[in-house]
């Protein structure tokens, strides 16, 4: 598809970061235009997860910690943290990079980070 075709407007909406003007978005068999804004942050958080194309990953938090992060506001317990962050760590194979900062990896060691990030929930 090409530029201006609507690509991140459809993402922005399918997670529920930006509403439709016209036609309805039904997840899970409920309306989305109809939710408020906390149902919607409750569902950005537990629902989706973002690759974007500049990773936005944080400058001065390592790849565990910018991993960990969506991990911050959930109530799983410590143990199950460190768990999941390992265990996505190594899938993605980026365990040699845990202690990096972005600005020491490669942009498709970053990329992998930012998928790491966004799987782990
Ligand atoms: N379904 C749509 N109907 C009307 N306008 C749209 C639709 N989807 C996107 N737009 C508008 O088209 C423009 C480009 O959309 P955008 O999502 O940024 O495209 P892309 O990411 O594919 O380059 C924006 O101004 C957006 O508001
Ligand atoms: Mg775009």
């Amino acid at each position: 598809m090409g530029i201006g075709s609507g690509k991140s407007t459809l993402l922005n909406i399918i997670g529920c970061i930006d509403r439709p003007t016209l036609g309805s978005y039904y997840l899970n068999g409920k309306d989305v235009s109809r939710m408020n804004q906390v149902t919607l942050a409750r569902l950005r958080n537990s629902c989706f997860g973002f690759v974007v194309q500049q990773f936005a990953l944080i400058d001065d938090y390592n790849t565990y910690q910018n991993v960990k992060v969506p991990l911050d506001y959930t109530r799983i317990s410590r143990r199950e943290k460190k768990k999941r962050i390992e265990e996505m760590i190594c899938r993605l194979g980026i365990e040699d990079k845990k202690n990096k900062l972005p600005s020491e990896l490669s942009g498709g060691q970053s990329q992998r980070v930012a998928i790491a990030r966004a799987l782990v929930k």
